[in-house]
């Protein structure tokens, strides 16, 4: 389905975010591991998460539906050997936890993945699984990974990348391994696994911000509702930050501190912004935040700024076009590892639509304030971030653009369309 983008005059209202990804996969994620039955409030309704719940099934867990967003899960005390291959359709978060999950059975699994997932880099996972005992079958360390169900043991390791993915694979192998396993990393990345798995008693210590330790444990059914999703709002956020008159309020958002970096960056670039009615939901922190348009100033992003809003560096470079001196973002060549080449793919179309922009190996140079021109075609590679980012930037834009495969948003967030027309004046 394509998509042809249209402006706005301004985005006022209330929305309430959907659920978060990364929170939904591990929740479904750890319920399977857990030593019992437990109930998920507010799963996401995205593609990806619906890949991890099907792949629990197809191990055995029992999931039973209260409606599309609310179930039970029954882990049934073990996870059993699967009978086909294991599909992960274009999630990174998928295949990479579940590596470390399933290289800790005594049974042998297939991750497979679409044309995006196939191309992703698997060495940074697969490393230091091997380190800890478990066998890989790869193709030149892609996709598909057939993991032979092994015995592990502890490892230190020091990651030489600010991953949640890496880090979670191999804390999640930890769980089944012999002995203290720890993984250091350069920056801290978003922490939800070990705040989910802390809350569901898995014997779990961070020694610092950027480094945890986890020990073999049982984890117990705790019940788990989970929070909007920071990085869904981010577009919203930049959406009534760039659209002259926009007043718009975002409810149940999560702002843990390893992801809010799109707030701080926000504020950095003078956006009229304010996150209020902080609250507690499942051991995370979620609050309701009220974005006004204003005049933006440029701003630097780089260093540990990265891992907190790496998926957020799309819409950023939008926000950028609208802001007054030169924004600089660096440290962030692993977004050319994403579901596109994120760094190319939104270099190149901003430029083609006028943005004064420039392609760093690491990141990029945004020019502004400048007038975006729209009239062309945008691909947006399989990536769902992409096809929302090009649409934000279509609401300030003085022509329409087409989005080319604008379903691909569905594999994050399915409301996302919907919820943007209840804003939009
Ligand atoms: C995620 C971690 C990040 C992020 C991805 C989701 C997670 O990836 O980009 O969308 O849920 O752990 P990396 O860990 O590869 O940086």
């Amino acid at each position: 389905m394509d998509f042809k983008t249209f402006n706005a005059k301004k985005l006022c209202g209330e929305i309430i975010i959907p659920p978060d990804k990364s929170i939904s996969h591990r929740a479904a994620m750890f319920a399977a591991l857990s030593n019992g039955k437990l109930n998920i409030k507010n799963f996401s309704k995205g593609a990806d998460c619906h890949s991890t719940l099907n792949i629990l099934k197809q191990l055995g867990c029992i999931v039973d539906f209260k409606d599309d967003m609310n179930f039970s899960i029954d882990s049934r005390n073990a996870l059993t050997a699967p009978n086909t291959n294991l599909d992960c359709g274009n999630s990174g978060t998928t295949m990479r936890l579940m590596s470390g999950i399933l290289a800790g059975q005594n049974f042998n699994s297939t991750l497979f993945g679409d044309v995006s997932l196939s191309n992703r880099p698997m060495k940074r996972i697969i490393e230091p699984l091997s380190l800890m005992g478990a066998v890989f079958l790869h193709n030149n360390f892609k996709a598909p990974l057939t993991i032979k169900g092994s015995r592990l043991h502890a490892i230190t390791y020091n990651s030489p990348l600010a991953s949640a993915q890496v880090k979670s694979a191999v804390l999640l192998a930890g769980l089944f391994a012999d002995g203290d396993t720890t993984v250091n990393e350069p920056f801290q990345s978003r922490n939800h696994t070990e705040l989910m798995l802390k809350y569901m008693g898995a014997d779990i210590v961070s020694n610092s911000p950027a480094s945890t330790t986890i020990r073999k444990s049982k984890i117990q059914p705790e019940n788990i509702e989970i929070c909007g999703d920071i990085s869904s709002a981010a577009f919203f956020a930049v959406a009534a930050a760039i659209v002259p008159d926009s007043d718009v309020i975002i409810r149940n958002v999560g702002i843990n501190h390893t992801r809010s970096g799109i707030i701080d960056v926000l504020k950095r670039m003078n956006a009229d912004i304010n996150v209020f009615n902080c609250r507690n939901v499942s051991g995370e922190i979620v609050a309701d935040i009220h974005v006004r348009y204003s005049d933006l100033i440029a701003t630097t992003i780089q260093g540990e700024d990265i891992p907190r809003l790496i998926d957020e560096i799309p819409v950023i470079a939008v926000l950028a076009t609208q802001a007054d001196g030169s924004t600089v973002i660096k440290d962030a060549s692993d977004l050319r590892n994403k579901e596109s080449d994120r760094i190319s793919t939104i270099v190149d179309q901003l430029k083609k639509i006028g943005a004064d922009i420039d392609e760093l190996p690491d990141g990029m140079i945004i020019n502004g304030p400048s007038k975006l021109k729209g009239n062309i075609i945008i691909n947006c590679f399989h990536d769902h971030r992409t096809a929302m980012s090009f649409f934000v930037a279509g609401l300030i834009a003085e022509n329409p653009m087409l989005i080319k495969e604008f379903h691909w948003v569905n594999t994050s967030f399915p409301e996302f369309e919907q919820l943007m027309y209840s804003l939009i004046k």
